[in-house]
């Protein structure tokens, strides 16, 4: 044996792990596949030639010789559990709360993982050799597929670092890329092979195969998401154990957080509502799980799962029932919906009787008729959908068509040429003022106890109210006509309703239903004017000055003061002492910027948006277009019709040196 040959083979070997770790657990490849496939054959035919020199970790021995006789069953050193599920934020805040309870703490940290959708593997390796893989099996034994695992070149033959521990157990899951799965399918067809289903079945199929060099050929990928035993390495929390585990090159998946407390937490899950499908590989969801090892540990397991973890899906679930008739209802601005009355049935725990089939569009394209069964759909934070009409079931009606007039007061109906859907234009059309008057006492307005939906109802139907003014006119008497109603909770509700007279504006703002102005535009408004008077009075330029209120909403909020109703209803609440209480001033900041609002133009020396945050910073606002209450406009290069109109309307300007010098006068630096 020569010398030489050992060190090349060495050598070689050392450069190929290296190369697959870059390449399958980092993701960055420093060779082209040329270069790494010159590498590799030229360490077989080292092999080849030197047999003495055979290793079984070697990079060329991951296709095991032959076919596999079987899959024997091991005992897993700890049970491998699974996680209970959840579909919805509520209850992902009582995992919080329960777990927070269980340890008598404020606050916990938690690490937040996409629930990678493959299958679940136990990895053992002694001393830095990856020795035994096994399935999860029923949990407490598993299926040995040390053999097949070891074809995935993102599991490590050889652990590398420094200190590499005796013993190291990860668990993870194996699973496939959605375009490799697709590939792979697409390969399938031409060479006349059934498809998978979809990556996780494809990725089990593989797992179980007895021929290796097959197995090889499959794109099986891994993540460790938990580093066992993790005290006998002196780890306190989850992630730092999974950050050990990616110093000894095991693959950890790089968009694993960390949430500190629930506020936090809860903004994650929200923020991956919108970011999930952009993975290059199917999640199902996020897992969720107490960071510190040692608080875990004290929560411990049920028999099934673990209390320190929780999975929240982001899926949703179906299930069948009857459509039994398609209601019509008449909402609050008038748009006449038609809604599925269904067979009861259970859905994520919930019993689902309603569901909106939006318009006629919607009813059209999926030809939903009164008597089919139908498929419904329900995530956890979504309302329940029709999603689609079983075939060939049920005994359908014919073909469903929208009334032309409202099928509450008769008006003949139109339909909004910019939206699918047909409206009711009678502002006293019974429904609509059951509902305005509904939402003016609801939560999100100006939540007046006791005024509920059944009794707004009442109140309508006993025509003691039209608007929500005629509520602050009702008297005990009245009240106690009505079905149900005890003195006690008429005297109850009658103090509720002049209570809402000192309410805050911006939830007065709310209760009036102005279209387009909902909780966040109204405390805009509130801010911005501080009494209903002053808003009613401003036009749709003073409306564009506040930031974040773009033309629709302005145009929405002058037509409703102009309006002859809208006048009336805002006329009637203030005869009645009902005002908005003006919300309180924030401490006006100091220096040039305080309380003052400015317009940028022209091209500055520094980026628009550090301009503006430097300006904000300082306590001012910035705004896009000049009116008499400009402050002042900074002018840079080039400026156009806005230091016209600035000039015009006698509005200070400020060129460059001015604005730095008014910058450094308030402290503020520029970048
Ligand atoms: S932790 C007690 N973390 O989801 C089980 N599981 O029931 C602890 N999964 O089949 C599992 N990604 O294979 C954990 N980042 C992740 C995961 C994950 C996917 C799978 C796991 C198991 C199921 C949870």
């Amino acid at each position: 044996m020569s010398a030489r040959a050992e060190q090349r083979v060495r050598s070689l070997r050392q450069q190929i792990e290296r190369h697959d770790h870059l390449y399958y657990t980092l993701g960055q490849p420093e060779i082209s596949d040329r270069d790494y496939d010159a590498l590799m054959r030229e360490l077989e035919e080292l092999e080849r030639a030197h047999p003495d020199l055979a290793d079984p970790d070697s990079p060329t021995s991951r296709v095991a010789k032959g076919l596999l006789t079987g899959f024997p069953t091991v005992r897993h050193t700890a049970p491998m559990l699974s996680l209970d599920n959840t579909y919805s934020l509520d209850e992902v805040a009582e995992f919080d709360t329960r777990v927070r309870k269980g340890l008598g703490r404020e606050r916990i940290d938690y690490a937040v993982e996409p629930k990678v959708d493959g299958v679940a593997i136990h990895l053992r390796y002694e001393k830095g050799r990856f020795t035994l893989g096994l399935t999860r099996g029923d949990g407490e034994r598993g299926d040995e597929i040390t053999a097949n695992l070891r074809t995935i070149r993102s599991i490590p033959l050889r652990l590398t670092g420094r200190n590499v521990p005796d013993l190291v157990e990860v668990r993870g899951e194996v699973y496939m890329e959605t375009a490799a799965f697709q590939a792979m399918n697409a390969r399938r067809a031409e060479a006349g092979k059934p498809a998978f289903m979809n990556p996780r079945n494809a990725t089990t199929g593989s797992l179980k195969m007895l021929d290796t060099s097959e197995v090889s050929r499959r794109p099986l990928q891994m993540f460790v998401y938990q580093l066992l035993h993790a005290d006998r390495h002196g780890i306190e929390t989850h992630l730092e154990g999974l950050a050990l585990a990616r110093k000894l090159g095991l693959r950890v998946n790089p968009r694993n957080s960390i949430a500190h407390g629930y506020d936090d937490l809860r903004a994650q899950c929200e923020a991956w509502g919108d970011e999930w499908g952009s993975l290059p590989y199917g999640a199902d969801g996020l897992v969720i799980k107490v960071n510190d090892l040692r608080d875990a540990a004290r929560l411990g397991s049920t028999s099934k799962s673990p209390r320190w973890g929780i999975a929240y899906k982001f899926g949703t679930v179906e299930a069948e029932t009857v459509l039994r008739k398609i209601d019509l209802q008449v909402g609050r601005t008038g748009v006449v919906t038609p809604v599925a009355l269904l067979e009861p049935v259970l859905l994520l725990g919930t019993e689902v009787k309603r569901a909106t089939l939006h318009n006629q569009d919607e009813i059209d394209r999926k030809d939903i008729r009164e008597g089919d069964r139908v498929v419904l759909e329900k995530g956890g934070e979504v309302i329940p959908k029709v999603v689609r009409v079983v075939p060939g079931t049920g005994r359908r009606g014919p073909r469903f068509v929208l009334p032309s007039t409202c099928p509450v007061c008769g008006t003949t109906l139109t339909r909004d040429p910019e939206q699918a859907a047909v409206r009711c234009e009678n502002l006293y059309c019974p429904a609509q003022v059951r509902r305005r008057i509904q939402y003016y006492a609801s939560r999100g307005a100006l939540d007046i106890e006791g005024l509920g939906e059944r009794t707004v109802d009442q109140l309508v139907d006993a025509k003691l109210v039209e608007d929500p003014a005629d509520l602050y006119d009702l008297t005990v008497l009245d009240l106690v006509e009505l079905e149900g109603m005890a003195d006690k909770s008429a005297g109850n509700l009658v103090r509720g309703i002049a209570a809402s007279k000192g309410a805050p504006l911006d939830r007065l703002l709310t209760a009036l239903g102005i279209r387009h102005v909902g909780n966040t535009v109204a405390r805009l408004l509130a801010e911005h004017f501080r009494s209903l008077a002053a808003l009613s009075e401003a036009d749709e330029e003073a409306l564009l000055e506040i930031p974040g209120i773009g033309p629709e909403i302005a145009a929405s909020v002058v037509a409703f003061f102009r309006s002859k109703e809208g006048r009336s209803l805002v006329k009637r609440l203030v005869e009645r002492g009902v005002k908005g209480k003006a919300p309180e001033r924030r401490a006006a900041a100091a220096g040039p910027f305080a309380g003052k609002t400015f317009v940028l133009t022209g091209t500055l020396g520094m980026p628009r948006e550090e301009a503006e945050e430097l300006i904000l910073r300082g306590g001012g606002r910035v705004t896009s277009s000049v009116s008499k209450k400009t402050d002042a406009v900074v002018v840079g290069e080039d400026a156009g019709s806005k230091l016209d109109k600035a000039r015009a309307l006698g509005v200070p300007t400020w060129d460059e040196p001015r604005f730095r010098a008014a910058l450094r006068e308030a402290g503020l630096r520029v970048s």
